[in-house]
C-alpha cells in the first residue's frame, strides 16, 4: 500500500542530497496523473487565481477557491505531500485568523502543510502555526501577493542590500520552524548561498540549479498557459495544440452529422 510522503522524508532528501520534485495542481484528474508519476509534493498554488479562475493576479483568491481546490487535489493523490497556499488576506491581517485559516487548510482541506510569502514580518506567523504542529512552507524573493510593491514580478534580490534582506527573511523563515523553503526569482549564486546556509530544503522556481529541488506551475510546463511565460519556465508539451484539434473534429462532427453515430447511441 503506498503512503504519502512526510515532511521528514522530505528533509532527508536534502539531507541525502537527492532532488524535491514539485509542481502545482487544482483538480483531481491532473493531480492523480503527477501523483502516480510519483512527484514528491503537490502545491495548490493561489496561482490558481490567474492560472483556472482568468484573474490578472493571485490576490482575489479566497480560502473557499483554496478549499475546493485542496480537496480536489487530496482526493486525486496518494502518495505525494500536498501543500496548501494561503491566500491574500488570509494571515496578513490577525494572528487568530491565520492560524483558524491555516487549521482549515489542514483540517478540511486535508493538506499535510501550507505555504504563505514573506520573510522577517511574517516569521512571527509561521511560528504561531508551527506551534499548531501544521507544518509550513515559506516563500520569498518574488512574491506574487507583493505584486503592488514589487511593482510588477521582477527578479528580486539583485542588489546588495536586498540580497542581504533575502538572506535575513531565509533565516528568519526557518528559525520560525518552517520545514521547507520556496525560493522564487532570485539570482542562482544567492539561492545557492541560502541553500548551503539554511537547514531546510529550498524549493527553487527561477532560482538556479542549486536549491534542494525545484517548482513549476503544471499548466505553464505543459503549454496550456497562454499567458506570458517568465524565462524560468520550461515547456515539457505544447498540450494546447491536440486540445485545439480534439475540440475542432468535435465541433465539425457535431455539425456535419457524422457524430454520434450508432455506436454512441442506444437502440
Ligand atoms: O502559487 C503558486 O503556484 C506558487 C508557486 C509558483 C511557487 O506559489
Amino acid at each position: 500500500m503506498s503512503k504519502r510522503k512526510t515532511t521528514l522524508e522530505i528533509q532527508a532528501l536534502k539531507e541525502q542530497g537527492q532532488k524535491i520534485t514539485m509542481l502545482t495542481a487544482y483538480d483531481y484528474p491532473m493531480a492523480k496523473l503527477m501523483d502516480d508519476e510519483g512527484v514528491d509534493m503537490i502545491l495548490v498554488g493561489d496561482s490558481v487565481g490567474s492560472v483556472i479562475a482568468g484573474y490578472d493576479n493571485t490576490l482575489p483568491v479566497t480560502m473557499e477557491e483554496m478549499l475546493y481546490h485542496t480537496r480536489a487535489v487530496v482526493r486525486g493523490t496518494q502518495q505525494a505531500l500536498v501543500i496548501a497556499d494561503m491566500p491574500f488576506l488570509s494571515y496578513q491581517v490577525d494572528p487568530v485568523e491565520a492560524r483558524r485559516n491555516a487549521g482549515q487548510l489542514i483540517k478540511e482541506g486535508g493538506a499535510a502543510a501550507v505555504k504563505l510569502e514573506g520573510g522577517e514580518h511574517v516569521a512571527h506567523t509561521i511560528a504561531d502555526i508551527v506551534a499548531m504542529d501544521i507544518p509550513v512552507v515559506g516563500h520569498i524573493g518574488l512574491t506574487p501577493q507583493s505584486i503592488h510593491r514589487m511593482g510588477g514580478y521582477k527578479v528580486q534580490g539583485r542588489q546588495g542590500a536586498q540580497a542581504k534582506q533575502l538572506m535575513k527573511d531565509a533565516r528568519a523563515v526557518a528559525d520560525a520552524g518552517a520545514f521547507c523553503l520556496v525560493l522564487e526569482a532570485i539570482p542562482a549564486p544567492l539561492a545557492q548561498q541560502i541553500t548551503r546556509t539554511v537547514g531546510i530544503p529550498t524549493i527553487g522556481i527561477g532560482a538556479g540549479p542549486d536549491c534542494s529541488g525545484q517548482v513549476l506551475v503544471i499548466h505553464d510546463i505543459l503549454g496550456l498557459c497562454d499567458k506570458y511565460a517568465p524565462k524560468f519556465v520550461k515547456r515539457y508539451a505544447d498540450l494546447a495544440a491536440p486540445i485545439r484539434e480534439a475540440v475542432g473534429s468535435y465541433l465539425s462532427e457535431v455539425r456535419d452529422g457524422s457524430f454520434p453515430t450508432e455506436d454512441h447511441s442506444f437502440q
